[in-house]
């Protein structure tokens, strides 16, 4: 131990002394080596002094800060696990007025946190409890949107049961043929040629480029119109007459309002020209539901980690069948945030009408109920990709969002597999532990099925990217049961005593 320690001394020495004297002849040996530890001793213990002192300073710092954000942060777990805002503790009724305009502090606090799951990196794989006696693996399939898959999410036997029990319901058309209405809402919009041109001028250059055009009216209508179609249609309608495929407002303005409807009807449309062609049903999950069902709903709680009042007051499950032949192209299953957003499953307690109305869809579950023959995946066209550009989504040669022509050039495919489930955010977080902007990344769809059918099945978790509009549908959404339950608690007593009355007859 001493003998390395003795080394040191000696070369630390040695090159103080050789670099602090300059004369050749070699001075007297005490005298540089008591000089040279003086120097070395006050030179190096101030500095020495200031940088520990630094470093002691900035690791105290960083030691209460994170003391901090670990008490914090358990805190708020704390409260999510405990405080529920439909939770019956009369601690968290409204405390300021409920108008739909209440800065967050004097509505509701915030006392629900939306906690999201990590995914590291594409194909890292976590592993799940989710069920007793059973670990699932979750693996990442991409960042953008945040993706997950899930094997064996749901049994053989459950699959089975899912499709019966849709069957024994009965599915309806997912998409009616013809629109309708579009002609009155246009009458009572009452705007001007220019002003409908504005509005589809998404960039606003002057002129209409097939994808604004096209981008409208498969929203609009329903129907899948393809480039092809579109140049058919100005042939047809002689509307484009300088021929470059762009539409000035003057072109435009010579066109009635339906005249892309009454053109495409009047040639006759088919199914495999909508924007889905399926056929669906919803499955009421709650109590009183099939087991399977209401198992399921539990494993979705547990997967998403979400709380639990939040999937019990989602939307049933949607289970969807697709035949040989059918398809559903690219599309974002929840709307983006604006101001004027309203969501459907909240309006119940807004008490209010609006145009725009979206159903927020948080979270996507994704169930394969069988293993399809062939085709039928589930395409994100633009999962990880670096940027997000409507325009170029649309290119004359390449539609991303064609799942009948361009499924194979997207960024990600799924496979469907019997039993499998796939998540995805459909929005991004707050950065507060609430939902935040809409993800568009989470663009995706049905890819044709070329061989055989397709059953699948959602489960979307409905949340309001307004935190005190959430917070009131459930505080709402709770007195109704409390009312509810008591109703029915005095019905009980009065057929009791009825009962009672009459065994005393
Ligand atoms: C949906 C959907 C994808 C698929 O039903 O909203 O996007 O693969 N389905 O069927
Ligand atoms: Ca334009
Ligand atoms: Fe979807």
């Amino acid at each position: 131990m001493m003998e390395p320690q003795d080394n040191i001394e000696e070369d630390d020495t040695a090159s103080s002394s050789s670099s602090s004297s300059s004369s050749s002849s070699p001075p007297p040996r005490a005298l540089p080596r008591q000089r040279a530890s003086l120097q070395k001793s006050s030179v190096c213990s101030r500095s020495y002094f200031m940088v520990v002192m630094v470093f002691f300073h900035v690791y105290i710092i960083n030691v209460i800060a994170l003391l901090l954000y670990v008490h914090y942060n358990n805190g708020s777990n704390a409260i999510t696990a405990n405080r529920d805002f439909a939770s019956r503790d009369s601690s968290h009724k409204v405390t300021g007025p409920s108008d739909p305009q209440t800065p967050a502090d004097s509505g509701f606090p915030r006392n629900m946190y939306l906690p999201r799951i990590e995914g590291i990196r594409v194909g890292h794989v976590q592993k799940v409890s989710l069920v007793p006696g059973k670990v699932h693996e979750m693996k990442t399939l991409s960042l953008k949107p945040l993706l997950f898959e899930i094997p064996e999410f749901l049994s053989e036997e459950e699959c089975g049961v899912v499709v019966r029990l849709a069957q024994l319901k009965g599915l309806m058309e997912s998409q009616v043929m013809v629109p309708e209405g579009q002609e009155e809402l246009n009458q009572q919009l009452n705007l001007s040629p220019e002003e409908i041109f504005n509005f589809l001028d998404l960039n606003q250059d002057g002129q209409l480029q097939p994808h604004e055009i096209l981008t409208h009216s498969r929203v609009r209508d329903g129907i899948w119109l393809t480039s092809e179609n579109l140049k058919e249609i100005y042939d047809g309608l002689k509307v484009d007459q300088d021929g470059n495929g762009l539409l000035s407002l003057e072109e435009f303005g010579r066109l009635k309002s339906d005249a892309f409807q009454r053109f495409l009807l009047q040639r006759g449309v088919e199914r495999s020209q909508l924007v889905r062609n399926s056929r669906h049903t919803w499955l009421y999950q709650g109590q009183g539901a099939h087991q399977v069902l209401q198992d399921l709903r539990k494993r979705v709680t547990h997967l998403t980690r979400l709380p639990s009042s939040l999937v019990e007051l989602s939307e049933p499950l949607q289970v969807v069948r697709y035949e040989q032949g059918g398809h559903y192209h690219a599309h974002h299953d929840s709307g983006p945030v604006y101001p004027e957003t309203t969501c459907t499953h909240t309006l119940l307690a807004a008490n209010t009408t609006s145009p725009f109305q979206t159903s927020c869809r948080y979270i996507t579950v994704l169930f394969y109920l069988n293993n399809v023959e062939e085709g039928g995946e589930t395409t994100f066209p633009v999962a990880d990709n670096r940027t997000y550009e409507e325009a170029s989504l649309i290119q004359n040669d390449v539609d991303l969002l064609d799942t009948r022509k361009h499924c194979d050039k997207g960024n990600l495919r799924v496979k469907p597999i019997k039993g499998t489930a796939v998540f995805w955010y459909n929005y991004l977080s707050d950065g507060r532990g609430w939902v935040g902007e809409q993800d568009e990344y989470s663009l995706h769809g049905g890819c044709v099925v070329t061989q055989g059918t397709k059953w699948v099945a959602n489960n979307w978790i409905n949340v309001d990217p307004d935190y005190q509009r959430q917070a009131r549908y459930q505080q709402f959404v709770s007195q109704q049961q409390e009312t509810q339950e008591q109703e029915e608690l005095i019905s009980e007593l009065n057929s009791d005593q009825h009962v009672e009355r009459h065994q005393d007859l």
